[in-house]
């Protein structure tokens, strides 16, 4: 039985934190077979490290936790900062074969959301922002990053090997000087107080393996009304990279987003979308 690896190095200070990788291994390995888990201290980013075992040809499904990453990598060759301790950072890595991979970080952010915010309460919730980040939603002006996932393939011999980089704010974080945002990013303990990094990762692994078992197999349609129930920029006033500005309406069944402008209403696959400034609720780009 291949049993999960935690780190010798945190297994050795003084208050080591004590990962359920045991208990993820359980609930996953049955129906992820040669599934394994490992945990590093440090490294410089789980996504990174993945896609480097993969070209070296480890192909089997690996999660692959990390309490500090010194390079962590966000979307759109950003960088991702997160303290140890104060975050969740890990990767899911594993051989993919679905009919299309369009809608797949939305299906992961769906299945995220719904795993630490099962209740969805109106006045405080996990929202989901196009295409892949998760939000603390609820009150006017107060929303605020909280997640973001950073997906990444690559192929060898017709074999497709994905790398499902999740990072999840869980206490509040001290943003270095001269970084900060806006608004600094939200954290999951303003929703769930008790909620620490490994409950957090308890409670979204398992669920989360399953998502991409079946987005694999059903594509990510099963998902479009559970992403429309958190969609924080329906109806919203929104401003696309591009320059283009219109209402959002909302994803179609390839998890592409609708946004009505004064040409027609736009199918957008790939774009930078942030709701404008005066129309509705405030603009947050968290930490990344
Ligand atoms: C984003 O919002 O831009 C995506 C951020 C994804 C960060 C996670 S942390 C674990 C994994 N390893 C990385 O280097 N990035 C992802």
């Amino acid at each position: 039985m291949p049993k999960p690896a935690p780190d010798t190095q945190a297994a050795h200070s003084p208050n080591p934190v004590q990962w359920p990788l045991e208990a993820i291994w359980q609930a996953v390995a049955p129906t992820l077979p040669g599934f394994t888990c490992e945990m590093l201290t440090t490294v410089d980013s789980t996504n990174a490290e993945l896609m480097r075992r993969f070209k070296g040809g480890h192909t089997e499904p690996t999660l692959l936790l990390a309490q500090a990453q010194t390079a962590g990598r966000g979307r759109l060759g950003r960088q991702w900062h997160s303290a140890a301790g104060d975050s969740l950072t890990f990767s899911l890595g594993m051989l993919l074969s679905p009919a299309a991979w369009s809608g797949l970080s939305l299906a992961v952010g769906v299945s995220l959301a719904e795993s630490l915010d099962p209740a969805c309460a109106t006045e405080r919730h996990i929202g989901l922002k196009w295409p892949n980040d998760l939000w603390l939603a609820g009150s006017a002006g107060s929303e605020r990053k909280l997640a973001g996932v950073l997906i990444e393939t690559a192929s060898w011999e017709g074999i497709r090997y994905v790398v499902i980089g999740v990072g999840i704010n869980i206490r509040a974080v001290h943003v270095p000087e001269g970084r900060q945002a806006a608004a600094p990013p939200g954290h999951l303990q303003l929703l769930a107080p008790t909620l620490d990094a490994p409950g957090a990762l308890l409670r979204v692994l398992p669920p989360l393996v399953q998502t991409v078992q079946a987005f694999s197999e059903f594509g990510f349609e099963p998902f479009v009304a559970r992403f429309a129930k958190r969609d924080v920029l329906a109806n919203r006033e929104v401003e696309l990279s591009d320059g283009q500005h219109g209402q959002a309406h909302g994803v179609n069944i390839d998890g592409a987003l609708l946004v009505h402008t004064a040409s027609g209403m736009q199918v957008v696959a790939t774009s930078e979308v942030s709701v404008r400034p005066g129309a509705g609720r405030a603009n947050t780009e968290g930490q990344a």
